[in-house]
């Protein structure tokens, strides 16, 4: 049986492969995607996630729209020079046909749980509002879901949105320290594996080679991403973050985890770092904290090769 997910997403230009690499996968099953702010503001992610379905003729699938500010604090607004304006590398695409559901992204998250208790996985690749907000009203969810692997954090690497942080912890810290410490199992695909999933020129030229509508759509999207990546990080090409998420689903020996439990910054200038505790003595902020799977090695190549081989063959 196929594996069910939900994907909670900031569409975005990773996220855009990532949910096509999820389709494109028939190990995986993605029966509705969440939205929420990050990448864009939170109605223009939810316009982006209808689209990127229909381009990949999945019209079928739900989208439920989400909070558009963090739990403690109005959403800081986008970053355009990194996705674009329209979170699509400025290809501006036309209104989508599909409208989303008119239940919120948490509502959606709890009703699924709810009906199919241990069979589902949540894939947050964005901040992760909803989901804190998803346990506030339901906390039987962190019984209910099968796993929560999200991308976001940095345990032992530095930061994208600060030099302490990871953009989609950063988005909504109090947030992830509550989806950290409830009682589901957590595995974090951060940025210590992250960027180590470099997506080649070449890569990105064999895209626009596949002859599909979802590679064909990630060629556009890519080039705005690509030219920012090499811009700030004096490397050709770009880095695969969520689909590092989906590749983890597909190829667990892809990865190396380490077991800690997790803290997340709120304050100063460690806001949004995600604090594994390493060592043996276990301070009482720690105490008693749930193990997190943390990725902290990966097989770049492979993982980057398999997001291509499925795109090629969809
Ligand atoms: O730090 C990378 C994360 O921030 C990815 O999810 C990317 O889409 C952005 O949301
Ligand atoms: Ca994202």
């Amino acid at each position: 049986m196929p594996r069910k997910i939900i994907i909670d997403t900031d569409p975005g230009v990773d996220d855009a492969m990532a949910i096509f690499f999820a389709l494109c996968s028939p190990e995986l099953d993605l029966i509705g995607l969440t939205t929420i702010f990050g990448n864009v503001h939170t109605a223009l992610a939810t316009k982006n996630a209808l689209n990127l379905l229909e381009i990949a003729g999945r019209g079928d699938i739900p989208v439920a729209p989400g909070a558009s500010d963090a739990l403690t604090r109005p959403f800081a607004g986008p970053v355009p020079a990194v996705h674009g304006a329209d979170g699509q590398g400025e290809v501006n695409l036309p209104a989508p046909t599909g409208k989303p559901l008119n239940i919120s992204a948490a509502e959606f998250i709890i009703e699924r749980l709810r009906a199919q208790p241990g069979e589902i996985t949540l894939v947050p690749i964005g901040p992760l509002t909803n989901i804190a907000l998803a346990l506030r009203l339901e906390p039987r969810i962190a019984d209910w879901a099968r796993e929560v692997v999200l991308m976001g954090g940095n345990a032992l690497a530095p930061g994208n949105a600060s030099p302490a942080a990871e953009a989609n912890i950063r988005n909504d810290p109090e947030a992830a320290d509550l989806v950290f410490g409830a009682g589901w199992q957590v595995t974090m695909v951060g940025l210590d594996v992250t960027l180590r999933a470099h997506i080649t020129p070449a890569h990105i030229a064999d895209y626009a080679e596949h002859g599909n509508p979802m590679s064909a759509h990630i060629a556009r999207i890519v080039p705005h991403y690509q030219r920012y990546y090499e811009a700030n990080y004096d490397v050709g090409g770009l880095f695969s973050h969520d689909s590092s998420a989906i590749a983890y689903l597909l190829a667990p020996e892809l990865f190396k985890l380490r077991r800690w439990p997790i803290r997340v910054g709120t304050r100063g200038l460690g806001r949004g770092k995600t604090w594994p505790a390493t060592g043996r003595r276990i301070l009482p902020e720690w105490e008693g904290r749930p193990l997190v799977n943390v990725c902290v090695g990966i097989d770049g190549a492979r993982t980057v090769d398999l997001q291509s081989e499925r795109l090629r063959g969809a």
